[in-house]
């Protein structure tokens, strides 16, 4: 459900309820699944007030609605079961949209695997109990002692990116006498529509061995010929926030074509290919996000086509990689207005607690959020432009905004705050980070605990 949903959903009630205003409205695709609105007009996730939840865990503070989560793992699942039936799918959590323990148990109820690309998010999914055989390690520069741990921690896939990785993955696996299996990156030269910092798939990507000088195809027999690893198969990654199917389709016939070629040369085949993650959310623009099961029955063509061309060899396992998809519209963030600034050069700002040091995405690459009340009041409405804490011009997390006129203390939420917002957090200003909750319509769970100054601290100490 994507529309603003009220308590015990009464036609009686909903009568007295102080009704969203069109901004508002317009914004509820963008809120969790169980996002309602009291009759006082005071924003729920998950049944709880959000004025009681700043109260208690303070601000600012990010929100997870478990709902939300299991409700995407199980669209994807649906859509891949009802349209997808070329080959076996699995379908792969990217950690790098946010991870932490919790999470990592809920991915591994939902039967989803997990994508990590640093030690830390090794270790955090160890720490959760992950099953370690559904873990994929990818990375541009994985250190020795990374591959070391993924080895002895038993990961069921290393994605190697590029030579170097090659050599030093080959080097650990002969010390430590395991044949760990390998999936290579290939950079397909596929074109995106998306900003330049979330392509991934060209030929000048910093991502993967690049398909269009033949260097992919060397690379590939250079892991067949080590008697260390083993090749199960290829994977690229196009980008990310894609709303079309057409550069996973190219991307997944490019990767067909390559195994095609490897196997007419050396009968290597691969039992597993993945055209990665990617799919697009919606935002603020209010440009339209097909379901996945669009994406489902564009996979389903490639894969049919290819099968026929190619009907004695088994069509490889897919891969499905999403992050955003799954985890952005689960979170928002809860700030609280500390000023509001009108100014001569005609922008009014209303400060928040919070800001670039939570969520880099704005100034990073334009990324456009929107921002709603909590508590709904008649008051006239201004266009603000809503800035954080921070020493920094940039640290704008809404740009432009129309809002009810707010006051010091008010809360302000920003919608799909779960994605790529806590990962990428840092300390700027040395501000402690935000606490970070997940929720159910039974229990709050402290995801993460708010920083405090002695965690600061800790950072100058000797070891
Ligand atoms: C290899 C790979 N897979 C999956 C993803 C997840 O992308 P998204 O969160 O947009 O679905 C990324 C994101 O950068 C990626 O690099």
């Amino acid at each position: 459900m994507y529309v603003w949903m009220f308590p015990n959903g009464e036609a009686e009630k909903r009568k007295s309820i102080v009704m969203p205003t069109p901004t508002q409205l317009s914004s509820a695709r963008l809120l969790p699944d169980t996002t309602t609105a009291s009759q006082d007009g005071v924003m729920h996730i998950a049944g709880y007030s959000l004025i009681d939840l700043a109260q208690r865990h303070g601000t600012p503070l990010y929100i997870f609605d478990r709902a939300t989560i299991i409700n995407a793992c199980q669209r994807y699942r649906k859509a891949f079961h009802d349209t997808y039936h070329a080959s076996p799918v699995r379908i792969i959590y990217a950690a790098k949209a946010y991870l932490s323990p919790l999470i990592a148990q809920i991915m591994a109820e939902q039967g989803m695997g997990l994508d990590v690309v640093s030690g830390g998010e090794l270790a955090v999914a160890h720490h959760a109990g992950f099953p370690m055989e559904n873990v994929s390690f990818h990375g541009n520069n994985k250190t020795e002692d990374e591959l070391h741990l993924a080895l002895q921690l038993g990961v069921g896939r290393i994605v190697l990116d590029n030579w170097s990785e090659l050599e030093r993955l080959m080097r650990v696996a002969q010390e430590t006498k395991k044949r760990p299996r390998v999936l290579l990156r290939v950079a397909p030269d596929v074109e995106t529509d998306t900003h330049r910092y979330l392509q991934t798939g060209h030929a000048a990507s910093k991502f993967g061995f690049p398909l269009s000088n033949g260097e992919a195809k060397v690379a590939i027999q250079a892991v067949l010929r080590s008697e260390h690893l083993q090749l199960i198969g290829l994977h690229a990654h196009t980008g990310t926030m894609l709303r079309e199917t057409r550069p996973y389709e190219e991307c997944l016939e490019r990767l067909l074509d390559l195994a095609a070629e490897i196997y007419e040369e050396a009968g290597w085949w691969p039992e597993e290919i993945s055209p990665g993650g990617g799919w697009g959310i919606e935002t603020v623009d209010g440009a339209d996000v097909p379901g996945v099961d669009v994406l489902a029955q564009a996979l389903q063509k490639v894969m049919e086509r290819s099968g026929a061309d190619r009907a004695a060899l088994p069509v490889p396992t897919l891969i499905i990689e999403p992050g955003r998809s799954i985890i952005a519209r689960a979170g928002v963030a809860l700030y609280r207005v500390g000023a509001r600034k009108p100014t001569p050069g005609g922008i009014t700002y209303l400060f928040v607690d919070g800001g670039m040091a939570d969520n880099i995405r704005p100034a990073l690459y334009g990324a456009r959020y929107t921002a709603l009340p909590v508590e709904q009041r008649a008051t006239p409405e201004e266009e603000v432009c809503i800035s954080g804490r921070y020493c920094e011009s940039g640290d704008m997390l809404v740009e432009r905004v129309v809002l009810p006129e707010m006051q010091d203390g008010d809360l302000l939420l920003l919608p799909t705050a779960g994605a790529y917002c806590l990962p990428m957090a840092s300390n700027y200003n040395l501000v402690p980070r935000p606490a970070v909750i997940l929720i159910d319509e039974q229990q709050v769970w402290q995801m993460e605990r708010r920083e405090t100054y002695t965690d600061l601290l800790m950072r100058y100490s000797e070891e």
